[in-house]
């Protein structure tokens, strides 16, 4: 297995690419389902799990080919008939494959998806996307860890519907499964992260009609057809975010490009309140760790509030900071696996219940870890760079999931860190 192996200490200066962001890139493409011909996503990032999709895709039948060029696209033939499943092999390395569920129904009038099972952040249960597919008139059966979904009279029927808690991906199966539905569907207690509005876009050039996406009531008027998607996703937010952070670690002054100031607002406002200084400059935003952080507590919470995605890596700042920090996890119930990790690098930080107290330290000190999933990983390597000494990443894969070359992208700033191959 890869290990990415960090020297820390190192100050950060220049500019840095933002790729197009993994949690817009995954429903857009598994959009594509809901009609064949071929569709064109652009701006799509080269990691493993939008591998992954290809491979779930191709074992339906499309064919999923990555073009060259600088729009970074991936084009995908859906035939007139695909085979609806998705097995569980596929669906155990990457539990958003559940999104193709509400395409296929909405298509092909049943499904058969591996219900996801647990994962290292929480239980993550998917009964909320269940239950708007079903308020849209799928008939759905839990059978030997699969979810088996038909759609009695072939076409689901538009409706009112409204989530008991706010889901993304759930937000997205069921958005998706209603623009094909015959008449309206109002959701009601939607996510409204910048994927799913990214998603609606998508969507809306391939000729559905959806109003409110990115407000927490989306109005779907179902059509008969939709052409194939030819769309761009938006950058992404978490890796962006995940810069901003590294240049706001003490000494630092780096330029985050492409990415879009609104969607981090929560994020930025905690990174100032930190003392760094974050600027909007015409490339994107120009981020200054200047000094000791400041202590700040910061509580996750859905789309506008900060991201659950972040938390990790904000912890990073915060363990350095002039005093002490409250870190709450909202969204997930076990989302502190990078605790005992930073404690190893001489992070002085106790865990209660959804709480995480952060008592800031002057400075800390290389060492291997283990990443426990893909935001702790980028953690990690956060910690690595401002850590004094060297700290190698074990379990470098989990990274892979979600940031594209992210030690090349990182070396280009000054950090000495690279990756070893097993
Ligand atoms: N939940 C339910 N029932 C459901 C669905 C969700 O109880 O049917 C609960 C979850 O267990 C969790 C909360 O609701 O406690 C929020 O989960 P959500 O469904 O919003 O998460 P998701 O859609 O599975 C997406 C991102 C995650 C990100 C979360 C929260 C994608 C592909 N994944 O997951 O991204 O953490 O939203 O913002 O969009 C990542 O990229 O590292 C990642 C984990």
């Amino acid at each position: 297995m890869d290990k990415i192996v960090v020297e820390g200490g190192v100050p950060l200066r220049g500019s840095v690419n933002v790729s197009g962001a993994k949690n817009a890139a995954l429903p857009v493409i598994a959009a594509a389902l809901l009609t064949e011909g071929d569709h064109l996503v652009q701006n799509v990032p080269d990691l493993a799990d939008v591998r992954t999709l290809g491979r779930l895709l191709g074992h339906m039948g499309c064919r999923v080919e990555r073009l060259p060029g600088p729009r970074r696209g991936l084009a995908v033939r859906v035939p007139v008939t695909v085979l609806p499943e998705a097995p569980y092999e596929l669906v155990k390395t990457m539990r958003a494959s559940v999104v193709v569920l509400g395409p296929l129904l909405a298509r092909w009038s049943g499904a058969r998806v591996s219900l996801p099972g647990g994962c290292a952040i929480g239980a993550r249960p998917i009964d909320q996307h269940l239950k708007g597919l079903a308020a849209l008139g799928a008939e759905i059966r839990l059978e030997h860890g699969y979810v088996d979904a038909t759609v009695p009279g072939g076409r689901l029927r538009g409706t009112a519907f409204a989530f008991d808690g706010v889901t993304v991906t759930g937000t997205e199966n069921v958005m998706m499964a209603a623009v094909l539905a015959r008449g309206e569907t109002v959701l009601r207690n939607c996510a409204r992260e910048p994927e799913v509005k990214d998603l609606a876009d998508a969507l809306c050039a391939m000729g559905a009609r959806i109003e409110g996406a990115g407000t927490d009531e989306i109005r779907i008027a179902g059509v008969d057809s939709l052409r194939p998607v030819n769309h761009a996703v938006i950058a992404d937010r978490i890796e962006a975010g995940t810069f901003l952070v590294a240049g706001a670690l003490p000494g630092n002054d780096i330029t985050v490009r492409h990415c879009v100031a609104t969607h981090l607002e929560a994020l930025i406002d905690k990174v100032r309140g930190a003392g760094a200084e974050v600027r909007e400059v015409p490339e994107g935003l120009r981020v200054i760790g200047d000094g000791r952080p400041r202590p700040v507590d910061v509580r996750t919470a859905p789309h506008p509030g900060f991201p659950t995605d972040m938390q990790a890596q904000l912890m990073v700042l915060l363990s350095l900071a002039d005093g002490s920090s409250r870190i709450t996890e909202t969204v997930f119930e076990n989302r502190f696996m990078h605790v005992q990790e930073l404690l190893r690098l001489g992070a002085d930080i106790t865990v209660e219940g959804k709480m995480a107290l952060v008592r800031g330290v002057p400075g800390l000190s290389g060492a291997p870890v283990m990443a426990s999933d893909l935001r702790a990983s980028a953690a990690l390597v956060l910690a690595g760079l401002a850590a004094q000494g060297t700290t190698e990443i074990l379990r470098v894969y989990h990274l892979d999931r979600g940031y594209e070359r992210i030690e090349e992208k990182l070396a280009r700033l000054g950090a000495r860190v690279r990756r070893v191959k097993a």
